[in-house]
């Protein structure tokens, strides 16, 4: 049986990831390492809560005394890093958090795996440290072209910026001291359990409650959309049959600019919900500062060498995702009881937001 530490298995895609590894193997033990900040949350968590091969750990991934002794406890064979701050809107406001977390604490798991699985260099081919990467890392595109694994990193947020800084560590890891690691680089996703300040939760939630629908700048920014459980289908086979060192681009080539998302989500919601719900929802505000125009990734490379390729096409991952959380109403609902602090929208003019 393989040990797998997840860091950030409490967020939209760390828990996505634990609930598709059980699923599919009983060959797993998986052990969650997680702060629970504000995007962390345990009833993301609730079927593998009694998964007899599943550990919950509440803690930070830049403690150091806490990762040692979890290497200690348990035998990892792989760790998965997907532990980060993770929304841009929140990085341009408070950028220290995210080097603190996406920066230092990538270190900290990388010093940790290094020390622990140098002990016996004989099997250190059978272990794996996963970096949980962005496309946001290679910045902007044109009208033309996709982001390849070879695209330069030029990021321009403080997010993008801590993910490339944490990128760049975990391959001299590997280049200094053979640290097995992959570097994955997803574009957009979006499914169930995402947290409601990512546009297509917001939209839902927001169209569903009749709040104003915040589009930022002119709305025709675009975003490459792939299904979360493709994105998991993807990390798994980095862990199978990854190459050592490599970086693998992972996207599906659904571009679409945010006004088209927007109106999709609207129309649906229109015809199947309540007809009251309509574009007049919308609301353009402005810009976001640095908004990256275009994301588009090439996933030729993890199609070629491990044989992946993306299933769920977006019309049908967004219904999917709309009627998941109109099944779950209670889960933001109880995000709304909680508390949990959502970003100031008011200088966007959209009022109160979730
Ligand atoms: P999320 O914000 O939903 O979840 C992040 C999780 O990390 C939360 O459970 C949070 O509690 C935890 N966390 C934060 N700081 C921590 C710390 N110091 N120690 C331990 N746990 C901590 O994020 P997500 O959307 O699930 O993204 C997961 C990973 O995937 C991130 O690394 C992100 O950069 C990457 N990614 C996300 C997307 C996307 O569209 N969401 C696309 C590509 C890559
Ligand atoms: P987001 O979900 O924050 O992902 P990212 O910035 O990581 O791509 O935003 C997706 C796109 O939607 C991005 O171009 C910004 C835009 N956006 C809005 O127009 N309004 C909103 O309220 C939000 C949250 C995002």
């Amino acid at each position: 049986m393989r040990t797998i530490l997840v860091t950030g298995g409490a967020g939209f895609i760390g828990s996505n990831f634990i609930r598709f590894l059980m699923k599919r193997s009983p060959y797993y033990q998986v052990v969650n390492l997680d702060k629970l900040t504000y995007a962390g949350n345990p009833a993301n968590l609730k079927q593998v809560e009694n998964w007899k091969h599943y550990h919950f750990i509440q803690g930070d991934i830049c403690c150091r005394e806490l990762v040692e002794d979890i290497f200690q406890e348990f035998s990892v064979d792989c760790l998965v890093n997907f532990a980060a701050e993770t929304h841009v809107d929140r990085s341009i406001i408070t950028p220290e958090v995210f080097i603190q977390t996406n920066v230092l604490g990538t270190v900290n798991l990388l010093n940790t795996a290094k020390r622990h699985w140098e002990k016996t260099p004989q099997s250190i081919s059978d272990k794996k440290f996963i970096q949980i990467s962005t496309d946001e890392v290679y910045g902007s595109l044109g009208k033309e072209g996709y982001f390849t694994e070879t695209t330069p990193l030029d990021p321009h947020s403080p997010y993008a910026a801590s993910k490339a800084a944490a990128d760049l560590l975990a391959k001299s890891y590997f280049d200094t001291y053979g640290l097995p690691v992959n570097i994955t680089r997803c574009s957009n996703n979006y499914g169930p359990y995402q947290f409601p300040e990512k546009l297509i939760p917001l939209v839902i939630t927001n169209a569903l409650h009749k709040r104003d629908i915040p589009v930022y700048g002119d709305g025709l920014n675009v975003r490459d959309w792939l299904y979360v459980e493709d994105h998991c289908a993807a990390i798994a086979l980095v862990m199978q049959k990854g190459k050592a060192g490599e970086i693998y681009n992972i996207g599906g080539h659904q571009e679409k600019t945010n006004l088209q998302l927007i109106k999709t989500i609207l129309t649906y919601l229109h015809d199947n919900v309540d007809s009251s719900i309509t574009e007049n929802l919308i609301k353009y505000v402005e810009d976001r500062k640095g908004h990256d125009r275009r994301y588009g990734i090439d996933p030729t490379k993890i199609h070629a060498e491990l044989g992946w390729s993306a299933k769920i096409l977006l019309d049908t991952g967004i219904e999917k995702t709309i009627r998941w959380y109109l099944d779950h109403e209670e889960w933001t609902r109880d995000l709304i009881a909680q508390g949990s602090p959502q970003l100031d929208l008011e200088s966007h003019g959209s009022g109160d937001g979730l």
